[in-house]
């Protein structure tokens, strides 16, 4: 498909939650606001107060989709999203800015009590469950550890206290549910944070209206 035709409002993807919470503020500094919350509203397609800027609400994993194939112009995406994109789906992608937002550290878990080092260096096969395959592969891999992963969609947590895995590979920020779990974190693969990304088509041809968002996203994001 082809980029979002001229006439329509610039088209932003975005997922509920904390990436909506904190890409509020960015767009404030662009002076757009947004009257409804995707939190209690069903509507998927959000109208703000710049007539030519309407907002998506699709899952965080689906935001490089939309902007890969121009249904939006741009969207607001996890490194950890983007990591498990292979390269041929972001080629069509530009993503100019690191926004600061939602950050966190994508890492290593394992169950209180369990030597993850001890295990590492006698070479045994680590079984790993992640919904970050691909990094978690490449973390491995890096290592030279020989791991079985095994793919879930959430509640990692869970996969070591019920014996499905050895280990996880997720998300940490505060530490406070590796904590409710009794699990610990032995070793970051990757800093985590979100990008602006934006449709090289788009960019091309709409180049002139996205500008002052991406600049207006540049500012705020580091003051
Ligand atoms: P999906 O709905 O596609 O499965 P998700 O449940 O991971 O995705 P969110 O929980 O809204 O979606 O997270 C959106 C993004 O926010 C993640 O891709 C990640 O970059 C970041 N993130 C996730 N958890 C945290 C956290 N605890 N603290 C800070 N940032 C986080
Ligand atoms: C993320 C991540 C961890 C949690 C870590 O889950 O998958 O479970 O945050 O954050 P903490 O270190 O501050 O406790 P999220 O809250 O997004 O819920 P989800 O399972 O719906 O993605």
């Amino acid at each position: 498909m082809s980029p979002a035709s001229q006439s329509k409002p610039l088209t932003l993807a975005l997922s509920k939650g904390r990436i909506f919470d904190e890409t509020m503020p960015l767009l404030a500094a662009a002076g757009v606001q947004v009257s409804e919350n995707p939190e209690t509203s069903r509507k998927l397609i959000l109208p703000t107060s710049n007539p030519d800027l309407q907002l998506i609400i699709v899952r965080a994993s689906d935001v490089p989709t939309y902007v890969q194939y121009g249904a939006a112009d741009f969207g607001i995406a996890g490194k950890d999203v983007l990591n498990e994109h292979t390269a041929q789906e972001l080629g069509g992608l530009y993503q100019p800015i690191d926004l600061n937002i939602a950050q966190c550290r994508l890492c290593v878990a394992v169950r209180e009590g369990f030597d993850y080092e001890a295990a590492v260096h006698q070479g045994s096969r680590l079984r790993i469950a992640t919904k970050y395959v691909q990094a978690a592969r490449e973390h491995f891999a890096r290592k030279g550890v020989y791991v079985d992963i095994i793919k879930l969609y959430g509640s990692m947590e869970l996969a070591p206290l019920v014996g499905l895995a050895d280990a996880i590979v997720d998300l940490v920020s505060t530490g406070n549910t590796l904590k409710a779990n009794h699990l610990v974190a032995v070793e970051d693969v990757a800093y985590i944070s979100s990008r602006l990304i934006i449709n090289q088509a788009s960019l091309k041809t709409r180049g002139q209206r996205l500008q002052p968002f991406i600049d207006a996203f540049a500012r705020a994001s580091t003051t």
